[in-house]
């Protein structure tokens, strides 16, 4: 099968990319990613020379259409992916999250290709932290920020070319992933990067706001299996009963790399920031018989350290720009 990945050097396309080469060894895989401050080929150490690495932007159809046409599936992760920096400014995400689905819509119904949509729970806003229900396929989308607006924009598109023109698409939305290659910006890199290098982690607010943690390769196989079984048209939402509270997280990161469970600064808040996530990913399992192998939290935690110790030269670069970033935005409140 010839496999274009989108967003191949970031966090999730990356790590789809290790994941497909090792347990698909006849797929033919390329990648098209732009290279933003996201990207890096070094994500991709080890399997470059297996696969097609194309730089370039998903929102350039003449990039874009040569690549679909010549591809079986279209698995589509690039985008731009963190909240804050959709806060500070929104045009990139509108153009890569929205002009990009777009583009490689158009290249997709053209050449008749099979696509699947990569995207997020946070399509559908917050829940209260005592609210008993969880994220459904039938939730309404009610997006906070511009971040989550722009994917719940790119997940409209993909349904109306699926109604108007018959594209033959799924498209599955994931809870909050942590493994490897994930950039430093994110929560937990973040702090398990401030704690290697002598810095206390930072937490939003109260920290009690919830987030539903699903180890990557656990996505990446419910993505594969959604791409071979899912039913065209279909929605299917990924996630693993990881709910945990960014206080709690925060403890355990300090817990297993030995510190204080409370050696941690509050700062600033985010500006709008949604107060809980949660799936039931009840579909994807009954429905295409999808488990995820990662049985702990914890567990997936500890191998997720040991990863960002052991390979120091990958996120070395990246993190103190990214603190930088942090530095002219955020206030230290309290210790
Ligand atoms: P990421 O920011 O780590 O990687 C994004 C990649 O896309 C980078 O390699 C970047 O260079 C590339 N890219 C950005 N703009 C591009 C453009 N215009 N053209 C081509 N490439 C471009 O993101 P991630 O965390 O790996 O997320 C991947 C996808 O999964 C996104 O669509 C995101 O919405 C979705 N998702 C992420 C999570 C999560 O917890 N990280 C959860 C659910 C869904
Ligand atoms: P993040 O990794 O940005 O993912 P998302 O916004 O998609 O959920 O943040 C996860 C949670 O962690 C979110 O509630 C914000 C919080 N957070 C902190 O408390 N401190 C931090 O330094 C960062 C980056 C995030």
């Amino acid at each position: 099968m010839k496999v274009l990945v989108t967003g191949g050097a970031g966090f999730i396309g990356s790590n789809f990319v290790h994941r497909t080469l090792a347990t698909r060894p006849d797929a033919e895989v390329t990648v098209l990613d732009a290279l933003t401050y996201a990207g890096s080929t070094t994500s991709l150490d080890g399997v470059l020379e297996r696969i097609r690495f194309v730089e370039g932007d998903v929102a350039d159809a003449e990039v874009v259409d040569p690549l679909v046409a010549g591809s079986d599936v279209v698995v589509h992760f690039a985008a731009e992916s963190h909240n804050d920096n959709s806060l500070a400014d929104p045009s990139p995400f509108i153009r890569t999250n929205l002009v990009g689905t777009f583009t490689l819509l158009e290249a997709a119904r053209k050449h008749d290709v099979r696509y699947h949509h990569v995207s997020t729970d946070e399509v559908y806003g917050d829940l209260e932290l005592d609210d008993p229900k969880k994220f459904t396929e039938d939730t309404p989308y009610t997006p906070s920020s511009p971040y989550s607006a722009s994917k719940a924009g790119s997940d409209h598109l993909v349904r109306a070319w699926v109604r108007s023109f018959g594209l033959r698409a799924t498209l599955s939305n994931c809870s909050n992933n942590y493994g490897p290659r994930q950039h430093v910006e994110k929560f937990i890199p973040r702090q398990v990067t401030n704690v290697l290098d002598g810095v206390r982690p930072k937490l939003y607010g109260d920290g009690l706001n919830v987030r539903d943690w699903i180890h990557v390769d656990d996505h990446n196989d419910a993505v594969w299996t959604v791409v071979e079984r899912g039913r065209a048209g279909e929605t299917y939402l990924i996630g693993a009963n990881g709910e945990m509270n960014n206080r709690d997280v925060i403890a355990l990161i300090l817990e297993l790399m030995g510190q204080e469970p409370d050696a941690y600064d509050h700062v600033t808040d985010r500006a709008g920031h949604d107060r809980r996530y949660a799936i039931e990913a009840g579909k994807l399992r009954q429905e295409l018989g999808w488990t995820p192998r990662y049985e702990t939290f914890r567990d997936g935690l500890a191998a997720t350290i040991d990863w960002y110790r052991e390979h120091e030269e990958w996120w070395r670069p990246a993190k103190e720009t990214t603190e930088a970033k942090y530095a002219r935005t955020q206030q230290v409140l309290a210790r």
